[in-house]
């Protein structure tokens, strides 16, 4: 009777133990649930994926081992990449990616992506690459990309962007390359531009751009 007892009470003390220590464990090894949140709001934006690339994308596995996604290696697991290149998605792109604080590669070019870059995109404070060329997005360039200070890259090539090119860019001090070719923007090239002292790489053609290129883009000094 006493036996009993006593290995019902080290089963119950062993069931504590374990109902104590998996939910620790699994907020260490399980990542960040900001980022997970992320992603599924930004599975729901996306209304085609014909070749089932978000499958992967449920419960059963680690986000961090979701199809086009990379986290870094220490703990908790951050979203570094995501990268859905060419998949045949289409959709919109959920603003809550900007809730993906440690993003550096977003890489959604060659899809069929439409509605606007969400302005929350300027929280993304560690992004490098930006390529979301190839897709129908609209709407304008959200100023506020330029609180992105790491950005290297900008690929917005071949969308039907419209309004102007924001004089902010100017001040993405690391951007060696802005691709905004074959959109439908329109007004100046901002003068701004001229102040990327680390800029290689400017495409600007096929679009609605009036004026002259401005005298600062000459001290462009890179070839
Ligand atoms: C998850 O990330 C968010 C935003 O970066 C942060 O505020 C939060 O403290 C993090 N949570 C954990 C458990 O690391
Ligand atoms: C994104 O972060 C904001 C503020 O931290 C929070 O209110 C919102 O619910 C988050 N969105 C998602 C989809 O995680
Ligand atoms: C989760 O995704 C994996 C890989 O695509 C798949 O094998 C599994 O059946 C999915 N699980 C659920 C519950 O959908
Ligand atoms: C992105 O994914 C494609 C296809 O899966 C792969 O070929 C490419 O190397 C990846 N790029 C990066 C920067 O991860
Ligand atoms: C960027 O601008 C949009 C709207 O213009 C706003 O909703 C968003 O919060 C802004 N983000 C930052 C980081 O300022
Ligand atoms: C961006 O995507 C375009 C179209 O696929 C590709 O040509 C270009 O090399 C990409 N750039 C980067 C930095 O990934
Ligand atoms: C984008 O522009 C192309 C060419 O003008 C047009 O065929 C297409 O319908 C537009 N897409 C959207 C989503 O506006
Ligand atoms: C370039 O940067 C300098 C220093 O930050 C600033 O004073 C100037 O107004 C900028 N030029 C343009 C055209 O924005
Ligand atoms: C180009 O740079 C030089 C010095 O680096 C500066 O004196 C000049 O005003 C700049 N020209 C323009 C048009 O910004």
């Amino acid at each position: 009777m006493e036996m009993r007892v006593v290995i019902l009470f080290l089963f119950f003390c062993s069931s504590i133990v374990v109902l104590l220590i998996v939910p620790t464990a699994e907020a260490i090894s399980l990542g960040n649930e900001t980022d997970k949140l992320a992603l599924l709001a930004f599975k729901k934006g996306i209304i085609k994926d014909p070749s089932g690339a978000l499958n992967s994308w449920n419960d059963t596995i680690h986000f961090c081992d979701w199809e086009g996604v990379s986290c870094s290696s220490q703990q908790p697991q951050r979203v570094i990449t995501l990268n859905l290149s060419n998949r045949g998605l289409e959709g919109s792109i959920s603003p809550s990616i900007g809730n993906l604080s440690f993003l550096r590669h977003m890489l959604l070019m060659d899809n069929g992506l439409y509605g606007e870059i969400p302005g929350d995109f300027g929280r993304l404070h560690s992004l490098r690459v930006l390529n979301l060329s190839f897709n129908s997005i609209h709407g304008e360039i959200p100023a506020n990309l330029s609180h992105c200070s790491e950005l290297i890259t900008i690929q917005l090539e071949n969308n039907n962007l419209t309004g102007v090119i924001p004089a902010e860019l100017g001040s993405t001090p690391k951007l060696k390359s802005l691709a905004l070719d074959n959109n439908y923007l329109n007004g100046v090239i901002p003068p701004s531009l001229g102040n990327l002292s680390s800029l290689m790489e400017i495409s600007l053609l096929y679009n609605s751009l009036q004026g002259d290129i401005p005298t600062e883009l000459g001290n462009l000094s890179k070839p």
